[in-house]
């Protein structure tokens, strides 16, 4: 089959980071609807959080007919779905040049104020207890910036407030981002030890000539260590890899694929890097693959990571058996979410509604708010007519897709609400014509920015 080779199919792939990044701040392009659970409500949540209004359909609406029902607030749910929750720790050693989450070098001292920003966190979790009152919490990500300038302790004291605060499901994975470059054997085994089931480790790269045009603060052999002591020291563990880095060759990439995967990974991400606005590398970008090349590089990934045992079950996210994350399944599959933490997003789902919420964005306003008057700083009811897109923005992300019913399930919509939409899109070949799945077919998952836009109401 021929590889797709057009700026199209590659704008599809680039659809990439979104996953635990979807409850931590920062998605700025909703137009590419990337990553973070704040696509609708941003760009800027810390600013509110209605950057592209979405207007409801009129009023008046026959809940059964193409297109209607999607008139007013959304309607709620019957059953809340599965409840995960996010913390965001929002510092880093260097801002990268190419990074946009919501991330703050710390500049007031040697490290970041973690006492303080637990009492913090731990604040805001008890605010917002009775809004999940009575529901327990799967699965935990705590992602950041870089969790793991945090002290083994401090993960510690945040875990054990989360467990007397909220009912942990029994094995609930508990995962945690770590920078090579703050990689300490003992440190690692401290997190295990505190309860982190799942370490999620930045490598980007094992070039060290493409980590250094990366900005980043690791060279290749840190990045190996911290593998080799994942391995040893949790449950199961991802890798991050970004391709079409400033440079890259086919055989740069191969060669990164190769040493990622002579780890065994369980899981393995690798996200095609973005030039994101507001960055150093959108304001000076340095020489990237063409999009042709692009194109073959998602194509090599693919067959890398195949030959390897892996799945591929995400746009950017490969795993073997029983290791997709469960964290990032439940945003795709439009579950609910609290996030706590500076510029954190959360998504919670009420038998009569269903609301976005985002924190204060700087750390230090989020923890002045957190300890005093509150650090929401957004809290919102979509719109009926704001959820097809919201779900198909998550949902189709899945190269499995969703069973039709959570669409239902989720949104408390019918489907007959989104039957035109559906149709057309299955009418262009976008969309698997199986009316019990919701699943795209090959040209839609090349497609996929087409396609969720099929799903928009103006
Ligand atoms: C929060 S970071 C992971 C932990 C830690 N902050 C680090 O960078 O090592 C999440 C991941 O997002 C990816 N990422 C960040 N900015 C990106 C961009 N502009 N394009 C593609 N991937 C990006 C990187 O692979 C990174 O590992
Ligand atoms: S270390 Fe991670 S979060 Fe921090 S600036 Fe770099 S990519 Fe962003």
């Amino acid at each position: 089959m021929p590889r797709p080779r057009t700026g199209r199919a590659i704008a599809a792939v680039r659809c990439a980071r979104w996953s635990s990044a979807c409850a931590r701040a920062g998605s700025r392009r909703p137009a590419r609807h990337d990553r973070c659970h704040g696509h609708r409500l941003d760009r800027r949540p810390d600013r509110g959080l209605a950057v592209i209004p979405i207007r409801p359909a009129g009023s008046g609406g026959v809940l059964a007919a193409p297109g209607a029902g999607l008139a007013g607030a959304a309607p709620g749910v019957s059953e809340p779905p599965p409840l995960a929750l996010y913390v965001h720790l929002p510092w880093c050693i260097r801002k990268c040049p190419y990074c946009d989450f919501n991330s703050h070098e710390f500049r007031d001292g040697d490290s970041p104020p973690e006492d303080r920003y637990v009492d913090a966190l731990i604040a805001d979790l008890e605010s917002a207890l009775p809004s999940v009152w009575g529901r327990s919490v799967q699965t935990v990500f705590i992602g950041g910036g870089t969790p793991s300038l945090f002290s083994p302790e401090a993960i510690e004291r945040l875990l054990a407030a989360v467990r007397a605060r909220l009912r942990l499901a029994p094995g609930a994975e508990v995962t945690m981002e770590a920078n090579p470059g703050t990689f300490e054997a003992a440190r690692f085994r401290g997190y295990a030890q505190a309860g982190v089931t799942r370490l999620s480790i930045g490598v980007q790269s094992f070039s060290n000539d493409a980590l250094a045009a990366l900005g980043r603060i690791h060279d290749a052999g840190q990045a190996r260590r911290a593998i080799e002591t994942a391995i040893d020291a949790f449950e199961t563990f991802n890798i991050d890899l970004m391709y079409a880095l400033p440079g890259q060759s086919l055989d740069a990439l191969r060669a990164d694929l190769r040493e990622a995967l002579a780890f065994a990974p369980p899981h393995l991400s690798v996200y095609h890097l973005t030039l994101e606005p507001n960055t150093l590398f959108a304001r000076r970008p340095p020489p990237l693959p063409d999009d042709d090349l692009a194109a073959d590089m998602q194509a090599l990934v693919e067959d890398e990571t195949g030959a390897a045992g892996l799945r591929h079950y995400e746009v950017s996210a490969y795993a073997r058996e029983g290791h997709r994350c469960r964290h990032n399944l439940n945003y795709w599959q439009f579950g609910d979410y609290l996030g706590i933490g500076a510029g954190a997003h959360g998504k919670l789902s009420f038998h009569d509604r269903i609301v976005r919420e985002a924190r204060l964005r700087h750390p230090r306003a989020y923890m002045s708010g957190a300890l005093d008057s509150g650090a929401i700083e957004v809290s919102r009811t979509l719109a009926a007519a704001e959820l097809p897109f919201e779900f198909m923005l998550n949902a189709l992300r899945l190269l499995d897709g969703v069973p039709a019913a959570l669409f239902v399930e989720r949104t408390g919509l019918s489907l007959a609400a989104i039957s035109r939409e559906l149709q057309r899109a299955a009418d262009r070949g976008l969309l698997d014509p199986d009316p019990t799945v919701i699943r795209a077919t090959p040209l839609g998952m090349r497609f996929l920015n087409d396609l969720i836009e099929g799903f928009l109401r103006d």
